[in-house]
């Protein structure tokens, strides 16, 4: 496992770190099968955790700090986040401060979570979703700044809602935030456009999410795969989605090296980008551990391919399903 600086923190982190939505909140989740994933993934030196209160309200982040607790000669840092007090995802433009983030949600949710994971303090806690129009309204930062003072949390950040990179550049200008959540992956590369200079100019901790598309990217899915009932991901993967998805996902096939997986090309693709400190891919099972984490090894992709690569770039809006 190779190391990143994780922004202005200075906490260097595992370049593979670990997301903890799918294990709390898709259904097929075996809890025996996700214990072990965590575990093998500390064996494997993974030291990121991305987790939420929103992810089965406060279990995911009960599993984290069961993990946390159970290893305390390591240095794993806990990401969790904010619901919107609302609880819609994502937020829209002229969704308010008050709808999302009144600064006494964001001291009970901060409250909540610490118990749930069972620590003095949270490393990283950040907004679940989040409108740029509300950048320099005082009273998030306040609330900020007194729970960061108090030592109950030690950097906080923005996890940008589905596709909208700019929905945080004022945010970050505030000097308020340390870190920001994008989806950054294979078809998702306007991250790459203005959001990633202005992070280095910052010193912005950079957390890719969703590296495999919410699947599509692991080249599993065809046009006739569902999931069962009350899976959000029928919900994403509308017919007019997954179509679109396995055709994109199909075109990338004949480039996939010899002896390399899709998931494994969606993983070195973006650990080519100096930019990120870490990938946070969904995981449940072991298997998927050791291939994911393997990727971090320090291998380059070929510069040809990567230009190849850059032209499957898929510049996406969002709509009434992508949420
Ligand atoms: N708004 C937000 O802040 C927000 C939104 C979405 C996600 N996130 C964070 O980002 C993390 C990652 O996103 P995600 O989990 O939604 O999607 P993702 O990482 O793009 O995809 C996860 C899917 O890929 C599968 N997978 C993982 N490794 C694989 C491998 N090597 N081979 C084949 N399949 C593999 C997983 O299967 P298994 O689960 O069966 O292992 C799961 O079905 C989340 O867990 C969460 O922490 C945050």
């Amino acid at each position: 496992m190779k190391y990143r600086t994780f922004g202005r923190t200075g906490w260097s982190v595992s370049e593979i770190g670990y997301g903890m939505w799918g294990l709390a909140g898709w259904t097929g989740s075996d809890e025996s099968a996700y214990e072990s994933a965590l575990e093998r993934s500390v064996a494997l030196g993974c030291t990121f955790y991305d987790t939420a209160w929103g992810y089965g309200a406060g279990k995911s982040e009960q599993v984290l700090g069961r993990l946390v607790a159970a290893h305390p000669g390591e240095r794993l840092y806990v990401a969790t986040k904010i619901p919107p007090k609302n609880f819609q995802w994502p937020s829209r433009r002229g969704s308010t401060l008050d709808d999302c983030f009144p600064p006494e949600h964001i001291r009970e949710y901060t409250e909540k979570s610490l118990e749930n994971l069972g620590l003095p303090a949270i490393d990283l806690m950040q907004f679940h979703v989040w409108e740029d129009a509300w950048a320099a309204d005082e009273r998030w930062q306040r609330a900020a700044e007194e729970l960061t003072r108090q030592g109950l949390v030690r950097a906080w950040g923005v996890s940008v809602n589905r596709w909208e990179p700019w929905n945080v550049f004022e945010t970050i200008r505030t000097g308020r935030i340390d870190a920001v959540q994008v989806i950054y992956n294979l078809f998702d590369q306007s991250p790459e456009d203005d959001l990633f200079p202005l992070c280095r100019e910052h010193g912005i901790g950079v957390i890719a999410r969703v590296p495999f598309d919410e699947g599509t990217l692991t080249g599993t899915l065809t046009k006739e795969t569902r999931w069962p009932e009350g899976d959000w991901r029928n919900t994403y993967f509308v017919p007019e989605n997954l179509a679109a998805s396995v055709d994109r996902a199909e075109g990338l096939r004949p480039l996939i090296p010899a002896g390399m997986t899709m998931p494994e090309l969606a993983l070195r693709w973006i650990l080519e980008e100096p930019t990120v400190s870490t990938i946070i891919p969904g995981m449940r099972s072991v298997r998927h551990v050791e291939s994911n984490l393997a990727a971090s090894d320090g291998r380059r992709l070929d510069p040809a391919l990567l230009k190849q690569l850059r032209g499957h770039r898929w510049d996406r809006t969002p709509t009434k399903w992508s949420q």
